[in-house]
């Protein structure tokens, strides 16, 4: 299994309509070859960030999803106006070790 986790910081107040996007997002991620899971977190100490963690089966249907047209599509309904702040988008890769 292949986990990505892209964190971000939304920097104006449009951080809960990001979260309202999120509720309804498209759902095109499930169509991709590989794609198992996603979770949506934002941790209780900061409400602006956001930790987007996605399963799949291997690292390269992470990949080829992210730089598919499909990966944009995905992303048509970011709030208008959100500004994140700067340097606060990480995108990380992890296997899993245990449960
Ligand atoms: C950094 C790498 C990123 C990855 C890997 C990623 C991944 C994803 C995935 C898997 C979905 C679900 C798509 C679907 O349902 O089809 C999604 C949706 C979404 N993403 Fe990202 N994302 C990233 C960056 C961002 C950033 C920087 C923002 C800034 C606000 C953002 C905002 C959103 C929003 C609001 C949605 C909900 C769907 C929509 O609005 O159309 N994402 N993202």
């Amino acid at each position: 299994m292949f986990i990505s986790l892209s964190t971000f910081t939304v920097a104006n107040d449009t951080h809960e309509l990001v979260k309202e996007a999120f509720r309804n997002r498209p759902r095109l991620v499930e169509e991709a070859p590989g794609f198992l899971r996603l979770e949506v977190l934002s941790p209780e100490d900061n409400p602006r960030e956001i930790w987007l963690k996605t399963y799949w089966t291997d690292e390269e249907s992470f990949k080829t999803w992210y730089k598919s047209h499909h990966y944009h599509d995905s992303h048509h309904g970011i709030p208008k106006g959100t500004k994140l702040v700067p340097g606060s988008v990480s995108v990380r890769y992890f296997r899993l070790v245990g449960e």
